[in-house]
């Protein structure tokens, strides 16, 4: 078989060493109260109260630590930081880069944002930077390196934060210039070689010049689909290349060199591929903020996006845990509505968090602002200044639960399936001229295929193709519609030795620069590996259905479906309705030792466990008969795991088969255990 287990040793820790507790944390923004020092003291007594042990600072405080070009005040912070360490509590210190002073802008405009319409961004907001400027970037340099210097050897500095939640583009002449040499590597000099591969001839498009090229204006070039996705890619590269502006200046200033750094990533975020990014960090470390009791789903729908988004993230750097940097105590103020967290939430998100590979659970923010965008956004201490609201208690309660399962820090995640996300497959089916501009859907799809498996009590990770395929018994690869022709081999590969692959409908469209594959889908040598050639695709309207029967029972299809000829694939599924019933509809292929399966449609959610049973037994990975309603983790060390039961459901939900120590509780459990609904248990087994 394919699959090798994983030798190494199960303990790894996000700092590289072991912090011998689990982070309890919050941003804190002492800067904004300088005149407060009864409120600043209040702060440590009731921070050591919630059992906060960490607290992240200076994430906006450009304007605190230079108010004016050139002149520099860091005694608040490191006053701060002294009466932080002296409590028992530790700093991770961010650059000040989220936002800029007022000077900056009004001295150095290219230093701001210019839009999609080439209309430059004023003064305000925050992340409002041309990332190319180079006067930015050693302005940048100048206060990370004094930071450094001030602060990177403080006892109580456990690690470094960058900037803050990087996003967005910028469309200005500096950006547009670093477009065009970055197309010059890409395509070796050679405007002919990018005219062909871009299709430019479309519509009287190619260029004479790479200083011909502009960015996709909003009212410019829209109409070359490679345009688009390279744009996507260099933003990428041009936040790799900034970020290591940041770090070197970081690594050169601080006399601690081995002080870990990350940045705050968000969930399943579409400006950047996250992997690329990850490349230059030490650890992951991500911002989640699920909408709860949402009037659009379940509760257990939110939690099983969440478990999702936590895969995606800590498989960023698979073999180790993430922190969560940032979540909501209580609310937030940003969404459309700001709902309150509803009892015992709180507690089981963010155990649900630990469960899912973190090592910290911290906050944004500890206190909330008088005033600002963010007055009314949750937060520890809110504008009462009492501990004995409802939201300090829950977090209270989450400190001594953290306390309690500390020996669970470094313990790894150790899954047999995995889910492949592609940013590039995701820039390049939005971008694509068809389909539906309702329902592609493409990061949705990956999570729906990766919560059908949660109900078996299976967790996947979230990979990329670039990953060591050999180390799952079986992969799904949702509409890889952008495939390389090195992937499409390793797909070859991985099923020959005995891999469970199923890929769908839209796999195998188009190549790297998002011209299609021809000879029919999917493409090249995807034929051969699944026995099939798609000849059409169906674009159904929301309330249209099929229905694909398999096995004697019916699967509902909405959105999408495509109509295959079988090469030498068995159609195992076969459409019920349309002017296709009886077409094949699902097939698989059994190829070397493995096989390739093909779903040719989307199915709905609650129809997916029909297949992916067939394909968790094919793979042999062990399954769990849960009750209904349960959502379960596990995380590995040598000698032991810790297995974690939530109830999401809406009923109490008995848990049969169990056999551990309850770490909450300490006691042992031999037989079932009932749950309540949003509770939780954890067994070291
Ligand atoms: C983001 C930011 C924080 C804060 C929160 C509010 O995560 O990083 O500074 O604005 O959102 O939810
Ligand atoms: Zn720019």
């Amino acid at each position: 078989m394919v699959y090798k287990i994983r030798s190494k040793d199960m303990k790894n820790y996000a700092m590289g060493h072991p912090l011998n507790k689990l982070i309890h944390g919050c941003d804190y923004n002492p800067d904004q109260w300088l005149d407060r020092p009864d409120i600043l003291s209040k702060d440590i007594e009731y921070m050591k109260k919630a059992g906060i042990n960490e607290a992240t600072l200076g994430v906006f405080s450009w304007s605190a630590y230079e108010p004016v070009e050139g002149e520099f005040h860091f005694e608040w912070l490191i006053e701060v930081m002294d009466r932080l360490y002296e409590n028992g509590i530790s700093t991770i210190l961010a650059t000040p880069s989220g936002a800029r002073p007022v000077w900056m802008d009004h001295k150095y405009p290219e230093v701001m944002r210019v839009d999609t319409m080439g209309h430059r961004n004023r003064h305000g907001f925050r992340h409002n930077h041309c990332l190319s400027s180079e006067l930015f970037r050693d302005k940048v340099r100048i206060i990370d390196s004094k930071l450094a210097k001030i602060a990177g050897d403080h006892p109580g500095l456990i690690a470094w934060h960058i900037s803050n939640e990087f996003g967005g583009e910028c469309f200005c002449d500096l950006c547009k210039e670093k477009f065009r040499d970055y197309l010059r590597k890409r395509f070796h000099n050679d405007i002919d070689e990018l005219n062909r591969e871009w299709w430019s001839s479309f519509w009287s498009a190619s260029y004479n010049d790479f200083s011909d090229i502009e960015p996709p204006y909003h009212n410019g070039q829209n109409a070359l689909m490679a345009l688009k996705l390279e744009w996507h890619r260099f933003t990428t590269y041009n936040y790799a290349d900034y970020i290591s502006v940041e770090i070197d200046a970081i690594k050169e200033a601080s006399l601690k060199k081995n002080v870990p750094i990350t940045t705050n990533l968000m969930q399943r975020f579409y400006d950047i591929d996250y992997r690329e990014l990850s490349k230059r960090i030490d650890f992951i470390s991500w911002d989640s903020y699920p909408k709860f009791h949402n009037d659009y789903e379940t509760y257990e729908d939110t939690m099983g996006e969440s478990a999702f988004d936590h895969a995606l993230l800590r498989c960023l750097k698979k073999d180790k845990p993430f922190f969560l940097m940032e979540s909501a105590p209580a609310h937030v103020n940003w969404m459309d509505y700001n709902k309150l967290k509803r009892p015992h939430v709180h507690d089981q998100f963010s155990c649900q968090t630990v469960a899912c590979g973190s090592d910290s659970i911290q906050y944004f923010q500890w206190r909330r602002s008088r005033g600002g965008a963010e007055q009314f956004h949750g937060a520890v201490m809110d504008h009462s200044g009492s501990t004995d609201t409802r939201v300090f208690k829950d977090v209270a309660h989450t400190g001594e639960v953290l306390k309690k399962i500390a020996q669970i820090e470094g313990s790894v995640k150790k899954n047999e399936a995995a889910v492949i996300f592609e940013w590039d497959c995701w820039w390049s089916i939005d971008v694509s001229g068809g389909f539906s501009r309702n329902t592609k859907k493409y990061d949705i799809t990956c999570m729906d295929h990766f919560k059908s498996l949660m109900p078996f009590g299976v967790e996947a990770d979230v990979i990329s193709v670039n990953d060591d395929f050999s180390d799952y018994k079986l992969i799904i690869a949702p509409m890889l519609f952008l495939i390389r022709p090195e992937t499409i081999e390793k797909m070859k590969d991985y099923v020959a030795n005995g891999g469970i692959l199923l890929a769908t409908y839209m796999t195998g469209y188009v190549n790297e620069n998002s011209l299609c594959y021809e000879g029919g889908f999917p493409g090249n040598g995807l034929k051969d590996l699944f026995g099939i050639i798609n000849d059409e695709i169906d674009t159904l309207y929301p309330s249209d259905r099929n229905g694909i029967s398999m096995n004697g029972e019916t699967l509902t299809v909405k959105d999408y479906a495509e109509l295959l000829r079988l090469i030498d694939a068995e159609a195992i599924g076969t459409y019920t309705d349309d002017f296709y019933k009886d077409m094949p509809a699902i097939t698989c292929k059994k190829y070397g030792k493995g096989k390739a399966y093909y779903q040719a449609a989307r199915i709905v959610n609650e129809d997916m466990g029909k297949l992916v049973r067939l394909l968790l037994s094919d793979a042999g990975i062990n399954t769990k008969d849960l009750p209904s309603g349960i959502e379960y983790h596990a995380r590995f060390t040598d000698d032991c795991t810790y297995e974690f039961y939530f109830n999401v459901g809406e009923a109490p939900a008995e848990v049969t088969g169990l056999k551990g120590s309850d770490i909450l509780s300490g006691e042992e459990v031999n037989g079932s255990v009932t749950i309540l609904p949003k509770r939780y248990i954890i067994l070291r087994t």
